[in-house]
């Protein structure tokens, strides 16, 4: 099989480029490990930037998700039993919208199947091949058959668990990372949110979010040991825990159900840097992780798609440098948000070991963040997402 673009990886940054790069009239293949069942029932992060909307929107992907999607113009911000908002809108002209990324993927599949794209799942060994050269290919295996796809360029779109990322020499590659001594428990239930917007909790027991997805289905999580299993939380010590860690007001107004999914997330900082060696570029995951506590991933996958496909369309058209420069610019905007989603996890979080002083710190800066503009436009600025 031949193709201009091979695509390794179909979560929402491989689906995303084929989409936007078939529109403009470039052949893409994605190769996608999971089955696509799999892949839609992945429950992640549910926050995305006004630019992410036009992203989505210029791909046209946007029929169920400008009638879905429901926008917060702020957010709440919560410390020893007190919460506070931070505006969005007026701080930025700008707002946030929850609009859950297993139903951006939904959209995605669906746009991709309508304009007949090439979405082979469920395959195996997916191996790249003379990146460096001038004729790449691919390498996979299906149904116990090996197949090869020839290409012009090839993506890795493949998670932080790819194959893609590891084919850049180590004497090329630098990579940057912190693990987070703590995760995340997630709940999803439905109930009513407890909030029309998200609250973020600081407290000395640990961090807590108060999410949703729409006004029946609501997302909440609490920090835990990341080595936590879920099933050792039953849904009433998840209930009773987030309770003490949100204002008692909150709590009290608190609806609580069974839960229909219960998991527990590793939290990370990671950039790996190039994210282009010859005929591989890499997007999303793949190339860096932030802690969820900003809502970011979703959003840099969505604007690494963007330069990229920028990028490559302006190379079809002729211009041969025009891919020269994807990573530098990428990694500019990635380097923002893991900057931004590390202080907001350290602000929120409690550590291990912290001390009576270091909470003491953190509350001090919730207190500046409370009752300063600039601070609150800082917050509010990175929060809806740098432009792009
Ligand atoms: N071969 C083929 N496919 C692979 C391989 C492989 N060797 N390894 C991984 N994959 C697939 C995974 O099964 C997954 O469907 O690549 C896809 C990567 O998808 P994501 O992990 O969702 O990454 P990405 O598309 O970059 O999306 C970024 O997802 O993880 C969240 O918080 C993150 O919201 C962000 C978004
Ligand atoms: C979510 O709704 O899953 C969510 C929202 C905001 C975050 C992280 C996760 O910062």
């Amino acid at each position: 099989m031949r193709t201009q673009v091979c695509i390794i990886g179909g979560g929402p940054s491989g689906l995303l480029l084929s989409q936007i790069l078939h529109r403009a009239g470039i052949d893409t293949v994605v190769l996608e490990r999971q089955s696509r069942a799999h892949v839609l029932s992945r429950i992640r992060a549910g926050v995305l930037e006004e630019g992410s909307t036009s992203v989505l929107r210029k791909a046209g992907v946007d029929t169920r998700m400008d009638r879905e999607k429901i926008r917060h113009e702020g957010t709440l911000l919560s410390a020893r039993n007190r919460s506070f908002r931070v505006d969005f809108t007026q701080h930025t002209g700008k707002a946030v919208y929850v609009y859950g990324q297993t139903e951006v993927t939904a959209d995605l599949y669906a746009a991709r199947d309508a304009m007949g794209g090439v979405i082979i799942d469920s395959v195996s060994n997916v191996m790249p091949h003379d990146l460096e050269g001038e004729t790449p290919f691919v390498t996979y295996e299906k149904d116990d058959t090996e197949h090869r796809i020839n290409c012009d360029l090839v993506v890795g779109c493949d998670g932080f668990h790819g194959v893609s990322r590891q084919q850049i020499p180590t004497s090329v590659r630098r990579e940057y990372e912190r693990a987070y001594p703590f995760g995340w428990l997630g709940v999803l239930s439905e109930t009513p949110p407890v909030s029309h917007e998200l609250i973020y909790a600081n407290h000395s027991r640990g961090f807590a979010l108060c999410s949703q997805r729409n006004d029946a289905l609501s997302r909440y999580y609490i920090q835990c040991d990341v080595t936590d299993k879920p099933d050792a939380w039953s849904d009433e010590m998840f209930w009773d825990e987030l309770r003490r860690r949100i204002p008692d007001d909150t709590a009290d107004a608190l609806v609580t159900g069974a839960s229909i999914e219960k998991s527990v997330a590793p939290l990370r900082s990671f950039v790996s840097e190039p994210m282009q060696w010859g005929k591989l570029f890499l997007v999303g995951d793949a190339a860096h992780i932030v802690p969820p506590t900003g809502a970011k991933g979703l959003n840099l996958a969505i604007s690494d798609v963007h330069y990229l496909s920028q990028a490559m369309v302006a190379y079809y058209a002729g211009d041969k440098d025009a891919l020269s420069s994807y990573s530098e610019t990428a990694l500019a905007r990635v380097w923002g948000a893991i900057r931004f989603s590390w202080w907001f996890t350290t602000l929120m979080h409690r550590f291990p070991k912290q001390s009576d002083l270091e909470q003491k710190l953190q509350e001090s800066d919730l207190a500046y963040l409370e009752t300063s503009v600039s601070a609150q436009t800082s917050m509010a600025e990175q929060y809806v997402g740098m432009p792009f």
